[in-house]
C-alpha cells in the first residue's frame, strides 16, 4: 500500500523489508521545496528504525528523480521573507541530507530521470545510486547565473575526477546515465526498464548481510576519506570494535558456519543471518 506524506510530496511503501521512497512532485519534476523537504524528513524518521525496513530507496515519480531545488518556493518565496527565511529552508534541506548520509539503513538512490543541482545532496547521500541510461544530469546553477550550492559543488568534487568536475560545473551542460556513470556520479547505468529490477536485486542482497556491519562499514567508507591512513586505521579497530559490543553475535555466526560448519566462503557470498540470534538493525 503507498502511503504519503502529510503534505502528499513524498510517496512511500514498504514491500518486503524494501522501502521504495518517492520523491512525489511529478507535475513540477520534482523540484525539492521547503514543504517536500520537510515531508521527507518526516518520512526518513518514519522509517528509519522500523524492524520491517531493511534498505531504503530513493525514486522520483514521473519523467524526473528532483529537477534539483524549486526555484520559486525554495529560492524566490523564501529569500523574499529574508535571511532567517532562507536560513531555515537551507536547514532543512541540508538537515535531511545529512541524515540520508548517515542513516542507519542502507540507501540506493535509483535515479529514474532528470537529476539537476540541489539534487546532488540526495545523490551522494544515498550509499548506492543506480540510474537509466535515459536520465539526465547536469549541475545547471551556472545556467541561470549561481554558483553550484547546498553542497552540489562538494559532490562533484567528491565523487568525479577534478577535470570533469570543473568542466561538468562551469559548462553546465547535462551527461546522461552512461555518462554519469563512467564519471563516478553513479554506480552503474541501466535501460529505464531494467532499473527497478536491478535496483530490488541489489536491495535483496543487502538484506542478506549483517546490518549491523552493514552501517559500520558504510559509516566508515564515509568517514575514512578525509582521514590520514593511522587515524583510518585507528577509527577501523574502534568502529569495529563497538560494533562487536552492539552485534556480538553475528560476527561469531559468521566465523561459526565458515570454520565449523562450513556451509559458506565470506569471499564468495555472505553467511546465513537467519540462523543467528535476532538483532536489532
Ligand atoms: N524549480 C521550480 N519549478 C520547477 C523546477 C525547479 N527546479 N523544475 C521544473 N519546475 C516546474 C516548471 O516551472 C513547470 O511548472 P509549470 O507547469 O507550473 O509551468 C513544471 O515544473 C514542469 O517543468 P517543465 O520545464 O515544463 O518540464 P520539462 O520536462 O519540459 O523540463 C527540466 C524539465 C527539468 C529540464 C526543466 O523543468 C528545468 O530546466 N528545470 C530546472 C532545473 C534546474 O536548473 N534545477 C536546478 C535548481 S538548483
Amino acid at each position: 500500500m503507498t502511503n504519503t506524506s502529510s503534505n502528499g510530496v513524498v510517496a512511500y511503501e514498504v514491500v518486503d523489508r524494501i522501502a521504495w521512497v518517492k520523491f512525489n512532485r511529478p507535475d513540477k519534476r520534482n523540484a525539492m521545496s521547503p514543504t517536500l523537504n520537510r515531508d521527507m524528513m518526516e518520512v526518513l524518521d518514519e522509517l528509519e528504525f522500523r524492524d520491517d525496513v531493511g534498505v531504503l530507496v530513493l525514486a522520483g515519480e514521473g519523467p524526473a528523480w528532483t529537477a534539483g531545488m524549486d526555484l520559486k518556493e525554495y529560492f524566490r518565496e523564501t529569500e523574499a521573507h529574508g535571511l532567517g527565511s532562507t536560513r531555515k529552508a537551507q536547514r532543512e534541506s541540508y538537515g535531511w541530507w545529512r541524515r540520508l548520509r548517515w542513516y542507519q539503513k542502507p540507501t540506493i538512490a535509483m535515479v529514474n530521470g532528470w537529476c539537476f543541482g540541489g539534487g546532488y545532496g540526495p545523490l551522494f547521500a544515498c550509499d548506492l545510486a543506480f540510474a537509466a541510461e535515459e536520465a539526465k544530469f547536469g549541475l545547471s546553477e551556472i545556467n541561470w547565473g549561481i554558483l553550484p550550492g547546498g553542497g552540489a559543488t562538494k559532490v562533484a568534487v567528491e565523487l568525479m575526477p577534478f577535470r570533469k568536475a570543473m568542466y561538468h560545473a562551469m559548462m553546465g551542460e547535462n551527461i546522461d546515465g552512461r555518462t554519469a556513470a563512467e564519471w563516478g556520479l553513479v554506480n552503474e547505468a541501466l535501460p529505464l526498464t531494467e532499473l527497478e529490477a536491478r535496483v530490488t536485486a541489489v536491495a535483496k542482497e543487502l538484506l542478506k548481510k549483517n546490518p549491523v556491519a552493514l552501517k559500520a562499514t558504510k559509516d566508515a567508507i564515509r568517514r575514512v576519506s578525509t582521514m590520514s591512513y593511522d587515524d583510518a586505521e585507528d577509527y577501523l579497530v574502534r568502529a569495529q570494535e563497538a560494533a562487536n559490543s552492539f552485534d556480538n553475535e553475528g560476527r561469531k555466526e559468521g566465523i561459526r558456519q565458515f570454520i565449523d560448519e562450513k556451509s559458506y566462503k565470506p569471499g564468495l557470498g555472505a553467511y546465513d543471518t537467519s540462523k543467528q540470534k535476532k538483532q536489532k538493525a
